[in-house]
């Protein structure tokens, strides 16, 4: 079974609008109404198409999210039964002080195929390889970037490695200093981060580090379509979070997932621009019209590219 491709659209139409709505709280300090704005515009959306849609990962849950909460039901029920992702403000921190980066985010495959993943962080590791086995969340830093320098070809001292900055990513910083890898620090917004492998054109070589769990599932879905190597594994600090992760069905809370047990069969990707960053250019208003950029993929049809999309103020 595939998703068919007359979905792209619809969905692109999603972040797309998710993403302008979102727009207009760029530099405003309010990362609540930047984030509430793309909220509402993406689940007004997704309820206009027909499908069977349930959200798996979104804002949180019932109690603690009124809108996109984990298994919610959205669209009008005539049409295929889908597993969504959602981060309808990818970056909060990048639309409230008119920073590069920020991003609205979908992902979407055939029911039971996209992993239910709780709020929590995730570590996570991605590059473009084809095969297990090169680099691995249960290697060293040291034995990741000696097998990926092999594998590249490429002496450590011309490998980059994407890292967010963060005080957790000490030890892995100081241990890229070591080996002379070059750093791409980001600052937020992860789910790019991790795509960056995807392409030589954004010169990183590896992505690494702890970010948020429904991010790297995002990230996931996209990997898959660009045939890179990406794993994850969910790190729980507090009881409250182990339940959680045992109510949704997780019970080795220690477990190593592979990118084929996060994102199965057929994937659509959206990432829509809000401010300009690595993937995609920003919102732009020319003259009358709304001007944005949406990286998208799609397994089946093997599609991965940009498509900008030019609509009427
Ligand atoms: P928000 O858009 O929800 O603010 O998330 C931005 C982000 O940078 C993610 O990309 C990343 O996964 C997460 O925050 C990291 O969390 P933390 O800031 O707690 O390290």
């Amino acid at each position: 079974m595939t998703i068919e491709r007359k979905f792209i659209d619809k969905f692109l139409n999603v972040t797309s609008k998710a993403a302008i709505a979102s727009y207009n709280f760029v530099g405003k300090k309010d990362k609540i109404a930047a984030d509430k704005a793309a909220v509402d515009s993406m689940r007004n959306e997704l309820n206009k198409l027909d499908i069977k849609g349930q959200i798996v990962i979104g804002e949180g849950e019932l109690d603690e999210a009124p809108m996109l909460y984990i298994g919610e039901k959205v669209g009008t029920t005539k049409g295929p039964e889908i597993d969504i992702a959602v981060d309808p403000l990818e970056g909060t921190n990048f639309v409230a002080n008119n920073l590069p980066g920020a991003l609205s985010v979908i992902a979407v495959a055939e029911k039971n195929n996209l992993f239910n993943a709780p709020e929590t962080y995730m570590e996570k590791i991605s590059a473009k390889i084809g095969e297990k086995g090169v680099i691995d969340l249960d290697f060293s830093v040291k034995k990741n970037i000696f097998n990926l320098s092999e594998y590249l070809n490429k002496k450590p001292e011309n490998i980059t490695a994407c890292v967010m900055d963060r005080a957790r990513h000490k030890d892995i910083i100081n241990e890229l200093n070591k080996l002379k890898v070059n750093i791409k620090l980001i600052t937020d917004g992860d789910v790019s981060g991790a795509l960056l492998v995807t392409n030589e054109k954004y010169k990183v070589d590896i992505f690494l580090g702890i970010g948020g769990g429904p991010e790297g599932v995002l990230a996931a879905a996209a990997l898959d379509t660009f045939k890179c190597f990406f794993q994850g594994r969910f790190l729980f600090d507090s009881e409250e979070d182990k339940i959680r992760a045992n109510k949704m069905g997780i019970d080795d809370l220690s477990k190593k997932y592979e990118l084929n047990e996060i994102v199965k069969g057929d994937s659509i990707f959206c990432a829509t621009g809000i401010t300009a960053g690595d993937l995609v250019s920003g919102i732009k208003i020319k003259n009358n019209e709304l001007i944005s950029e949406t990286l998208i993929t799609h397994k089946s049809s093997g599609m991965k590219k940009v498509i900008k999309k030019v609509v009427n103020r």
